[in-house]
């Protein structure tokens, strides 16, 4: 099969070329990704040489571009993690969100619909399900949940799960879609909370929790989330949607207190501030139907998974640091007030 990953070189798509390779070598995969503030190839130094790989760069949204590079490569298989993805982010400056997760999509729907790709697989979010109660623990989210966005971000989000599912219907296009909770592992982008609460604990600086820090989130090792887009790659079935969830629900307080307690750091650092705009409270994923449809399980609980993250940013300071001492550093200080 060759397979087009987009948004290769971001949090997810990196660990997802790497997962690939690994487990198909028999695979030849291009990653296409902007490189944008969250795009970096030192994620993908290990494997830019290997003989199934290769990296393009160039933006999801622009339409010619994309219509040459699918005439030229005649992919099997299209994976979009493309995106901007940070809730806060989204917040400031909502128009890059819907140019490049909805128009962005739109250009890549239109261009496997030309070229006749086989399987256009659309990597998506629990959060187009916005919400649930925090005192109501009986909740998840199903793939019948209806989509109720709160953020730009999810909103985004939500219309490109529609015009994919809306290219299946009406045009035939092989989709299917997945909807995982939020991931943590190595190479996360240290703007999202847990590598940002941890590189911050390394360096002894505050850590800013939102509100009370009471939200919750349930967390899955990216690693567990390669392996069920892989597995609805090779079997799942055309139209449907996943939801990709391992049961780890944790407040946002819980967790920061793991990551002080795993880096022996004080509580001291914690510092509440004020709360995100419209912050959703609750996340929880129901994932019985890639359980029972494509037996997916996963390897990491949150104890393990957490322990592997942390291990793995001690060991690669240099990676984070790069990022820390470019213009990320400005970002910070404007969101933060600082
Ligand atoms: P990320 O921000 O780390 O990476 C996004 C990548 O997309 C970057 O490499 C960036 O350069 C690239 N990109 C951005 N705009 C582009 C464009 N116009 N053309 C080509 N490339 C572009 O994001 P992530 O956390 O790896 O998330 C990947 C996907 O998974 C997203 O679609 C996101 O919505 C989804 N998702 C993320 C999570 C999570 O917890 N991080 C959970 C569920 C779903
Ligand atoms: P984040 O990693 O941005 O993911 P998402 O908003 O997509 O779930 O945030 C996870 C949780 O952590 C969310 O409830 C917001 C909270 N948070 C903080 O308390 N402080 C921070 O500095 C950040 C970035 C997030």
């Amino acid at each position: 099969m060759k397979i087009l990953v987009t948004g290769g070189a971001g949090f997810i798509g990196c660990n997802f070329v790497h997962y690939m390779l690994e487990q198909h070598p028999e695979d030849g995969i291009v990653n296409l990704d902007l490189l944008t503030y969250a795009g970096n190839l030192e994620s993908l130094a290990d494997v830019e040489s290997a003989p199934n790989y290769s990296f393009v760069k160039g933006d999801i949204a622009d339409r010619e571009f994309i219509m040459e590079l699918f005439q030229k490569e005649n992919f099997d298989v299209v994976v979009n993690f493309a995106a901007e993805s940070h809730v806060d982010r989204s917040i400031v400056d909502p128009g890059v969100f819907v140019r490049t997760n909805v128009m962005g999509t739109q250009v890549l729907l239109d261009a496997a619909k030309e070229f006749g790709v086989k399987r256009y697989h659309q990597v998506s979010t629990d959060e187009v399900y916005g919400d649930l109660p925090l005192d109501r623990k009986d909740l998840f989210f199903t793939e019948q949940t209806p989509l109720h966005t709160s953020s730009p971000y999810s909103a985004s989000k939500a219309g490109s799960d529609l015009l994919v599912l809306a290219y299946c219907r009406t045009f035939g296009l092989p989709v299917t879609i997945s909807r995982c909770s939020n991931n943590y592992g190595p190479y996360q982008f240290p703007e999202k909370m847990i590598p940002l609460m941890l590189t911050r604990a390394l360096a002894d600086e505050s850590l800013p929790v939102y509100g009370k820090g009471e939200n919750v989130r349930d967390w899955l090792h990216v690693k567990d989330h390669c392996a069920a887009i892989d597995l609805i790659l090779r079997g799942g079935k055309v139209g449907e949607v996943y939801n990709i969830g391992g049961h780890n629900e944790r407040t946002n307080l819980e967790v920061v207190r793991t990551i002080l307690a795993a880096l022996g750091k004080p509580e001291s650092l914690i510092h509440f501030v004020a709360d995100r705009l419209g912050h959703d409270l609750r996340y929880a994923i129901d994932p019985k139907k890639i359980e029972k449809e494509l037996g997916w399980k996963p390897q990491y609980s949150f104890d393990t998974g957490i322990r592997q993250t942390i291990d793995w940013y001690l060991e690669h300071k240099e990676w984070w640091q790069h990022i820390l001492d470019g213009e990320y550093s400005n970002y910070f200080n404007r969101m933060y007030k600082l």
